[in-house]
């Protein structure tokens, strides 16, 4: 039975507008399994995901592939903390496993401003791999402020703020099986 979680029961349901269903999401999320495993077929592929947001997502896609890869995480603290100057990101917890000569493909939940994903593009290139490319469920090219390269999108969203799918709001939300606009209001 698929597990359903009712925005009307659960959550005030003025503040969420379901965007992409979670069949929407189950079909991209295939789509996109099957195209990397056919593009990545006999190369030794890590997949990165970049905690805590990607996690459903990255679980869910390494699951739709079938070929062999190492899984990985990354989390890195983003320029909007309090904890820190406007602009900084680092990484809070590094890669277990080495990348060099690897093909790399970092999964994302979001690439919004660039500025996180445009950080860690640059450090993991500096480790040599023999390629790095991304994948995100969700891109929103109008909020960019740093040019990223995006190999594989799941859906393309306007200036809106969305939740669900590993998608928080100050860290809820992130079980929704769907993707709702989120009015912070
Ligand atoms: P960036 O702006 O591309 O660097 O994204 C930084 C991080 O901000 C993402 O990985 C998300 O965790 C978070 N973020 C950006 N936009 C949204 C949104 O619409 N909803 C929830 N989180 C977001």
């Amino acid at each position: 039975m698929v597990n359903e979680i009712n925005p009307k029961k659960s959550y005030k349901d003025d503040q969420l507008k379901i965007i992409i269903t979670q069949e929407e999401i189950e079909a991209k999320v295939l789509e996109l399994g099957r195209r990397i495993s056919e593009e990545y077929a006999g190369k030794e592929l890590i997949l990165v995901g970049v905690l805590r947001g990607s996690t459903y997502f990255i679980v869910d896609l390494s699951r739709k592939m079938h070929i062999p890869f190492a899984l990985d995480f990354i989390s890195i603290s983003h320029y909007n903390d309090t904890s820190g100057p406007a602009g900084v990101v680092r990484i809070t917890k590094d890669l277990e496993l080495s990348i060099t000569d690897k093909h790399v493909l970092i999964v994302e939940d979001i690439v919004d401003t660039g500025l996180s994903l445009g950080y860690l593009i640059r450090n993991l290139k500096t480790r040599n791999p023999a390629s790095l490319k991304v994948c995100t469920m969700v891109n929103v090219e109008a909020r960019r402020i740093v040019g990223v390269p995006v190999e594989y999108k799941g859906f393309d969203l306007p200036n809106i703020y969305v939740v669900g799918y590993g998608l928080d709001y100050k860290e809820r939300y992130r079980n929704l099986q769907f993707i709702a606009e989120f009015d912070r209001s």
